[in-house]
């Protein structure tokens, strides 16, 4: 067996860490420009070419990176400083049923969502508060979900008890989702598809009957986090979060956080790599300004928690002083909106997001809030174009006609029904409550847009023109059917071709020529493994064994006579306190070795305990592993997980 191996040396290389999807990451590409502005060498390695087999940390500072590119040969890349990108952690602590096949991570159940017909009904839980969790809750309403409850596990977001944006709360519950605070207590199977889950809140044990569970998160406050850590102290090795995990319009908040600290994390390595910063001349002022708008950023981001804007309700009216709030706030007009429909955005929080500034063609936003007005209506000549640009469906147009018994409101419309002119709405408020009826006086689709975006221009009874933001229809059919509408039709849309297969010896119909996972998810007979449905097969656990060969179900599509044999799920697997199902490792064992052992640090109990050195590389247990040692008193606020490998370390002759 022969290795080739080549060498490199960069000042800074930034690789991307085990399951980033997003690669490289808007973030760090400033990260790079910037510091190849200055002058540094920086080299980027991650992605199907170069694939990052690991780090490892030198005594001094910085690190050699393992790189394995498309010939398989082996790169050891020499860095001055290290930036490894890892995926934010999306799972909550373990709680009996949290391993079963009924519980998903919000990308798992992103990627069936459209594919298949799995069904969601009666309810969904949707674990987390965040905006992603808003969004997908909103997703699955929209599909035709009767029952979609996010949940927040966390008592620590204070005043706030949500994570998210107030307008993405708004938009779920619009749309008719619930919110409530509540710590999972256990998921239990009822029958093939129907699953109990035990939720504790303040009045006690609740009882929901539910299809799926879903992980959205956040599962951590993010009080003191910036998302960047250094480990050890002055190593020049960094750790970075990336958050965002889909396009920039659904994930902006994401995305521009992660902007702002690649852009302050540069900073810190230009500023410890560069041997003469006087040098610099003018660069250095654009270098210094950069951290400033950077750190002013990052702070108006945060704020959004530290002065809410939650509004308080009377029976189905916006309390009277929420509502004078809310009317004096820049960005509603204040005359204009008498005489033509000009556009009232009531984003009134301060949030990470300037979506629609940028798209506004007059100029007739901007979101300098606090400073001059948010909305200049003298500008604004009702074109709708920040209608379509906003992902939390917040801005309106309207026209209030004094005199008139009806006003009208344009709203973008984004649900699976297509309204036609003339239709009968049910008025809702902020929050989801009927107001009464109203018209659907014209339906636009807007030029350019894609999807099933509508612009409904809507007759309002004119009291109501300061209430009503969404519609709804008049009677929704049972939610039951509309599940197995919608199952019936995406069977359609695939052909309705089913095939005869075997899973484990049983004769079964499934859907064909879909992947193996979607398929026993549709029949009710995935796995726990199965719910890390990755894009790559890069997590390695839904292995099955096809037709006597050992294949990734997440790789393999189903055909008419195939016979597959699942891995018999071990026992232990399905324990409720296990904290890293593939090293079989509890909760209770890692107390029990801290305590004897007298350990101190994350490193030394990773080491003892072996946690997250399974095949899914710590996916499923490494945050709760933090958010277990943390509890202890242990500080993980700067622990860098750089064991080494990250994936299979098997070198290819
Ligand atoms: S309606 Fe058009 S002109 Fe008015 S704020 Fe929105 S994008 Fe700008
Ligand atoms: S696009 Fe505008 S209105 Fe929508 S969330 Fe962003 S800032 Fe708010
Ligand atoms: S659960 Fe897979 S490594 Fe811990």
């Amino acid at each position: 067996m022969s290795i080739s191996v080549r060498d490199g040396n960069f000042d800074v290389v930034v690789v991307a860490g085990p399951n980033v999807n997003v690669w490289p990451s808007p973030g760090m590409r400033s990260l790079t420009s910037l510091c190849a502005e200055m002058g540094l060498s920086v080299g980027v390695y991650g992605g199907n070419s170069l694939q990052v087999r690991g780090v490892i940390p030198v005594s001094s500072t910085g690190g050699v990176v393992i790189v394995e590119d498309a010939q398989k040969r082996i790169h050891r890349i020499h860095a001055r400083a290290v930036v490894r990108v890892s995926a934010g952690q999306q799972l909550p602590d373990p709680f009996p049923g949290s391993r079963s096949e009924a519980f998903l991570p919000l990308a798992t159940a992103r990627r069936l969502l459209p594919l298949s017909s799995v069904l969601w009904s009666p309810a969904t839980i949707i674990l987390g508060s965040g905006n992603a969790a808003f969004r997908f809750g909103v997703q699955l309403l929209e599909k035709g979900v009767s029952d979609v409850i996010c949940m927040e596990p966390l008592s620590q977001w204070g005043g706030k008890f949500f994570s998210a944006w107030e307008v993405e709360r708004r938009c779920f519950e619009m749309a008719g989702g619930k919110l409530i605070e509540a710590t999972p207590v256990s998921l239990s199977r009822k029958s093939l598809q129907q699953w109990e889950f035990r939720a504790r809140d303040r009045q006690g044990v609740r009882i929901f009957d539910v299809a799926r569970v879903v992980a959205a998160g956040p599962f951590d406050s993010l009080d003191g986090d910036d998302g960047i850590r250094e480990y050890p102290p002055a190593s020049m090795l960094f750790e970075v979060e990336q958050r965002g995990r889909e396009s920039r319009s659904e994930s902006s908040r994401s995305w521009s956080l992660d902007e702002e600290r690649a852009r302050r994390l540069a900073v810190r390595l230009i500023k410890g790599l560069c041997p003469d910063l006087g040098a610099l001349g003018e660069k250095r002022e654009k270098l210094e300004e950069a951290l400033r708008r950077s750190r002013a950023r990052l702070k108006r981001f945060a704020r959004h928690r530290e002065e809410p804007f939650i509004p308080a309700y009377e029976g189905k009216w916006m309390a009277s002083a929420d509502l004078r709030k809310l009317r004096a706030f820049s960005g509603v007009p204040r005359l204009e909106q008498n005489i033509r429909p000009v556009a009232s955005i009531e984003c009134i929080e301060e949030i990470g997001c300037n979506l629609c500034e940028i798209a506004c063609p007059e100029s007739a936003i901007d979101i300098a809030r606090g400073k001059g007005r948010f909305l200049d209506e003298s500008k604004c000549t009702g074109c709708g174009i920040c209608l379509d640009a906003c992902p939390s469906s917040t801005p309106i147009l309207m026209h209030e006609r004094e005199n008139h018994s009806t006003s009208l409101v344009t709203l973008a419309w984004r649900g699976v029904h297509l309204w036609k002119a003339g239709e009968t709405a049910v008025l809702v408020n902020r929050r989801g409550d009927s107001l009464g009826s109203a018209r659907i006086k014209s339906v636009d689709t807007p030029v350019g847009v894609t999807g099933k975006k509508q612009f409904l221009q809507i007759e309002v009874p004119t009291h109501l023109i300061w209430e009503a933001r969404s519609v709804k229809r008049p009677r929704p059919p049972a939610d039951a059917d509309e599940d197995l509408k919608f199952a019936i039709q995406s069977e359609k849309a695939t052909g309705g071709a089913r095939a005869e297969v075997t899973v484990n010896g049983e004769p079964r119909f499934v859907q064909n020529g879909v992947l193996l996972t979607q398929a026993l998810f549709e029949a009710g007979r995935s796995r726990p493994e199965d719910s890390l449905f990755c894009s790559d097969g890069s997590c390695n656990l839904c292995q099955v064994t096809v037709d006597g060969a050992k294949k990734l179900a997440c790789r393999t599509e189903v055909h008419k006579g195939m016979s597959v044999e699942l891995q018999p799920v071990e026992s232990a697997r399905s324990e409720s306190d296990l904290l890293c199902p593939c090293m079989n490792v509890k909760k209770a064992d890692i107390l029990e070795r801290m305590r004897t052992a007298k350990l101190q640090s994350p490193d030394a109990v990773a080491e003892v305990t072996r946690v997250g050195e399974g095949m899914c590389h710590g996916q499923l247990c490494m945050g709760s592993f933090r958010r277990l040692l943390a509890q202890e008193g242990v500080d993980v606020s700067n622990w860098i997980d750089w064991r080494f490998p990250w994936s299979e370390w098997v070198l290819r002759p």
